[in-house]
């Protein structure tokens, strides 16, 4: 039982599946979004039967964007004051070491094109659409929008696409590199569900290892970024895991995994 008001959240096994639920404002991502979105990945990361979490959207939207009703009621002193935004970055991506999935089931618009950037990977539906059209409402992306657009994308596609406000189809969303999959609307949960329970399969240490060396590549020059990852490698040397991934192979049987 859910005990959310804008969001759902049910587990399948080791995955968790979080949906966003405000429908009838397109799952616009207010305030009381974002407090109990942080709930459920606190949740989330300190479960240790919980591997993997797909994030979706109820209704004809991921989410729209940011609330426009609670920007427009917000003052540049209140946003500063506060670091106003700066909770997505830190709760949703940084505090979250386990992997998560964005299911975009229809409009990812705005703070809900950013959300979805957030995510490890993306999976979108065949109707799925991708835009930042901020700069319509007088104002620009500021949950991460021009920085991942740009590294996802490209510096042109993103000024282009920023400075617009048009939205991408999931095809070439697809094709621009920031969607993993595009699959038909009515298969969108199964195909994300079965992907979330292939990584949730798999050794969980490699898996936090995986995510951390990749998100490094986004952020460190080449060199260090070499060396994290040979580290990490070094690191997963010293597991039991490591030793029955091996050992499985070898031995022609399936792996059991302990994390640790
Ligand atoms: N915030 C608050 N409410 C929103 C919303 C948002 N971002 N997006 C949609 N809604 C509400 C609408 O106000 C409407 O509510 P009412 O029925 O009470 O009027 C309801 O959701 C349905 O929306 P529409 O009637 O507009 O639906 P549509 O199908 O005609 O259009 C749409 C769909 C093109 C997505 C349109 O809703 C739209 O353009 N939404 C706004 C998109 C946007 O500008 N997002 C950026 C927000 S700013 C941001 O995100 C900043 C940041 O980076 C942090």
């Amino acid at each position: 039982m859910s005990e959310y008001r804008t969001i759902k959240v049910a587990t399948d096994g080791g995955v968790t599946i979080v949906t966003l639920n405000r429908p009838e404002a397109l799952n616009a991502l207010s305030s009381a979004v974002l407090e109990e979105l942080i709930a459920a990945f606190a949740a989330f990361q300190a479960d240790d039967g919980q591997r993997c979490a797909v994030v979706t959207g109820e209704g004809k939207a991921f989410a729209a964007g940011a609330d426009i009703k609670e920007l427009a009621a917000t003052s540049a002193a209140q946003f500063y004051a506060a670091d106003g935004l700066s909770r997505w970055q830190s709760h949703l991506v940084r505090a979250v070491r386990k992997p998560w999935i964005a299911a975009v089931n229809g409009f990812a618009l705005g703070g809900g094109c950013e959300l979805a950037m957030m995510a490890d990977l993306i999976i979108a539906a065949d109707t799925a659409r991708f835009g930042q059209p901020e700069i319509k409402l007088g104002t620009i992306p500021g949950m991460g929008g021009t920085q991942r657009l740009a590294r996802a994308v490209g510096q042109a596609r993103a000024m282009e696409l920023i400075l617009t406000g048009r939205m991408m189809d999931a095809a070439e969303a697809q094709g621009a590199g920031v969607v993993a999959r595009v699959v038909p609307a009515d298969g969108l949960m199964d195909a994300a569900l079965e992907t979330a329970r292939t990584i949730a399969a798999m050794p969980p240490l490699a898996v936090l290892a995986a995510k951390e060396a990749v998100h490094a590549a986004a952020n460190l020059p080449l060199e260090d970024g070499l060396v994290l990852e040979r580290r990490l490698f070094h690191l997963l040397a010293g597991t039991e895991d490591k030793a029955e991934g091996m050992a499985a192979f070898i031995e022609k049987r399936t792996a059991e995994w302990k994390g640790r």
